[in-house]
């Protein structure tokens, strides 16, 4: 995919000298930072995973428009290029509510699957862990089997043309009742869709969000075999986090980037490697942090933090993964090696099966190793 005029201007030559022409340059050469549309081409070409993205947010514009003319029903806040404005994380949930509660045909919902999984491979990503929440889904919520069935049958298309593969985090909903919970993993429990990689729990983690009462829920998908990540660290603070990891045992925090509020938190991360799945531009458009160039993710980075980039809910933002990485290398002065590091942390944190993560690594060594050749 790279396009060997823009590798020849970025590794052709650097003061007269060529890149990569000894072992001194080629480490010059790797942290040399990337720009314009040489940072582009290497960060769409980098082989990655996405670990944190809605597939509520993933819904093609195209599809909700249609969904929403057969129904009669118009949106509830203002689109703009059929994206909507959303400011903070309520209105997103209940647009969720509303675009989501729009689709009832198994076709759409394969539709939004197929091009979940061309939209990631678009970004480079060869894997996706894909979060799908049943309460948003009003029209499938006694019928989660036959949900993910259509899923499936989108993902294996997509796949076939060449999409990324994708496992599905089922998610929980953080008001939900403790029963209403367990309703959930006993069914996954009992049917083990194919699909289905984990357990997740996203919405609003601040009033009666607490984690106690999802513990067993998550204690019963860990003994089946499950993975497990949470929503912590966005509308919870550094506690939050903490409760995901103690009482929820989740393996990756989605977002977690509040953590920062706590130094001891930060180092405790750092040493344990847990991992967590940022998304820099929801985190902005949400109000978490005032703006990119004040993001943390930097600085969990220097802290020695495993980090990993991700869109959250690319359709609603008007985003893509790749451009994620182009627009953190671009503000913190990122280089090859930096995001060759996110996209390293990425695959390894992802819930792929094991078989699957080491050809994804391979690539991703092969890729970087013919970068620096150049
Ligand atoms: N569901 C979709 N996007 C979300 C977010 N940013 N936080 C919590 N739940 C979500
Ligand atoms: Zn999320």
């Amino acid at each position: 995919m790279v396009v060997p005029q823009l590798r020849a201007m970025a590794w052709g030559t650097a003061g007269g000298r060529a890149f990569g022409e000894n072992g001194g340059m080629a480490q010059r050469a790797q942290r040399a930072h990337l720009g314009g549309d040489e940072l582009e081409v290497f960060a769409r070409g980098l082989p990655k995973a996405e670990v944190h993205v809605h597939l509520e947010g993933c819904i093609p514009p195209r599809v909700a428009a249609e969904a929403a003319k057969r129904h009669g029903a118009t949106s509830p806040v203002t689109l703009e290029d059929g994206h909507p404005k959303i400011e903070t994380l309520r209105e997103l949930l209940d647009y969720l509510d509303w675009s989501c509660g729009l689709v009832d045909r198994a076709e759409d919902l394969a539709e939004i699957g197929r091009s979940t999984s061309q939209r990631l491979a678009a970004s480079g990503a060869l894997y996706g862990d894909v979060i799908v929440n049943p309460t948003h889904w009003p029209h499938w919520r006694e019928r989660r089997g036959a949900m993910v069935d259509a899923l499936a049958a989108g993902f294996t298309a997509g796949e076939r043309e060449g999409g990324a593969r994708i496992g599905l985090c089922v998610s929980l909903k953080r008001q939900q009742s403790e029963r209403d919970a367990l309703a959930v993993v006993s069914w996954l429990i009992e049917e083990r869709p194919e699909r289905v990689v984990a357990l997740s729990i996203d919405g609003d983690e601040s009033a009666g969000s607490h984690s106690g009462r999802f513990r067993e829920a998550f204690g019963l998908a860990r003994r089946a075999g499950l993975h497990r990540c949470a929503h912590a660290g966005e509308s919870s603070g550094p506690d939050g986090v903490r409760e995901a990891i103690e009482l929820l045992g989740a393996e990756r925090i989605d977002h977690g980037v509040r953590v920062v509020e706590d130094p001891a938190l930060v180092r405790e991360l750092a040493e344990r490697r847990v991992p967590l799945d940022v998304c820099p531009t929801s985190n902005v458009v949400l109000g978490v942090v005032p703006s990119f160039g004040s993001h943390p993710i930097d600085r969990l980075r220097q802290a020695g933090v495993r980090v990993s980039l991700n869109t959250d809910d690319p359709e609603l933002y008007g985003i893509d993964l790749a451009g994620e990485y182009v627009r953190a290398a671009a503000t913190f002065g990122w280089g090859v090696e930096d995001l060759g590091a996110l996209a390293r942390t990425s695959i390894e944190s992802s819930f792929a099966d094991e078989p699957r993560r080491q050809a994804m690594l391979e690539s991703l060594d092969g890729y970087l190793e013919g970068w620096q050749a150049g």
